[in-house]
């Protein structure tokens, strides 16, 4: 065991027993902070959100970044709040990271708004539905299979067959066509992706409505696992706060899926059906919930969704489908 000298943090520290990969153990001798609640190391580099209590004086917090240069006896700070993003309009043509810091080398955000990124959706009452086409622009969806205005719709398929490039082609149409603010939310997908996206969205001229959130494949599974929400947080500040239309799109929304599944099983979950996390569904509905429609502003969301192995029965592919208004299925010959 090694001393620790407690005297030498205030009520709102707590120390570090033990680090293994992403997952860290913190003891806090006055008050634990809750579920969900920020907790920083390392001169606020490292960022940990506590997942589970697990004894009256432990938490165990699951990493959003790399917990190199932690140690047993590092000093712990409870932020006393969830995790934050700004919010407001100075984001727009902004391309920023999980934390919402930006991520695209031009000015730090400051002085903007910050809300949690855990929201409770929008009660029955205020939502609304419609049932309106909404195009895309690409004339055999429009025809065929069309999308839903303030609705959700999914693009299955299996690796390259092409989710990315309609995404990207449905955000250029969108150009002229709607007004609003669009969102891209990258999660879990090619880093060359986030950059391709930026400078393809700079040359057509539509970053200045456009928000970047990303959290791509090269970053832990904590930061995957909460970068959609981020990215919701943002989309519901110009929904409720700004009352505009807002086009959400999502590549990928499996890569949620899968970095649930990699924290579940970190934290020691059993795993359930196909191997996936047992909380898949309440995850999936949680975050798919938040987006809709209301009287101020309408959501729309066009979200990828990768099928592994290209087995439509899978529980990750399941689960999606029962969210969405419509949906477009890619088969790789
Ligand atoms: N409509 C299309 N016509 C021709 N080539 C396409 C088309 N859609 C995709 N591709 C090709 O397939 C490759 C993979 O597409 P991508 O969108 O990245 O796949 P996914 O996101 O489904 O993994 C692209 O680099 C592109 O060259
Ligand atoms: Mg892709």
């Amino acid at each position: 065991m090694i001393e620790l000298n407690y005297q030498e943090y205030d009520q709102h520290s707590g120390t570090v027993i033990s680090v293994r990969g992403s997952v860290v153990d913190i003891q806090f001798l006055h008050k634990l902070p809750p579920i969900n609640g920020e907790l920083r190391a390392g001169n606020n580099a490292v960022v940990i959100e506590v997942m589970s209590h697990l004894s009256p004086d432990t938490v165990r917090g699951i990493a959003l970044t790399s917990t190199s240069g932690l140690y047993k006896g590092t000093p712990v700070k409870n932020t006393g709040h969830p995790l934050t993003v700004p919010v407001g309009r100075q984001l727009l043509g902004r391309m920023l990271n999980v934390f919402g810091e930006t991520i695209d080398k031009r000015d730090p955000i400051d002085g903007a708004e910050k809300r949690s990124i855990h929201q409770p959706p929008v009660p029955l009452n205020h939502r609304t539905t419609s049932s309106e086409i909404f195009l895309s622009g690409i004339k055999a969806i429009d025809v065929l299979s069309p999308l839903e205005r303030g609705g959700k719709s999914g693009l299955f398929g299996g690796a390259g067959v092409g989710k990315t490039v309609l995404i990207t082609e449905i955000i250029h149409n969108m150009v002229g066509m709607h007004s609003g603010v669009s969102l891209f939310c990258g999660i879990g997908e090619r880093c060359r992706e986030a950059e391709e996206l930026y400078r393809e969205m700079q040359s057509a001229g539509v970053l200045e409505n456009t928000v970047m959130v990303f959290g791509q494949m090269n970053e832990p599974p904590g930061a995957r696992f909460r970068v959609g929400h981020s990215a919701l947080t943002i989309a519901e500040y110009f929904r409720d706060t700004e009352r505009q239309n807002v086009h959400l799109l999502i590549d990928n929304i499996f890569r949620f899926i899968q970095a649930g599944s990699e924290v579940s099983g970190i934290m020691g979950q059993i795993p359930s059906r196909v191997g996936y996390q047992p909380t898949l569904g309440t995850e999936l509905s949680e975050f798919e919930e938040r987006i809709c429609s209301t009287k101020t502003g309408a959501i729309t969301s066009v979200q990828a969704v990768y099928v592994p192995a290209d087995d439509f029965t899978d529980p990750s592919a399941v689960h999606t489908f029962t969210h969405l208004s419509s949906s477009l299925t890619k088969e790789s010959k």
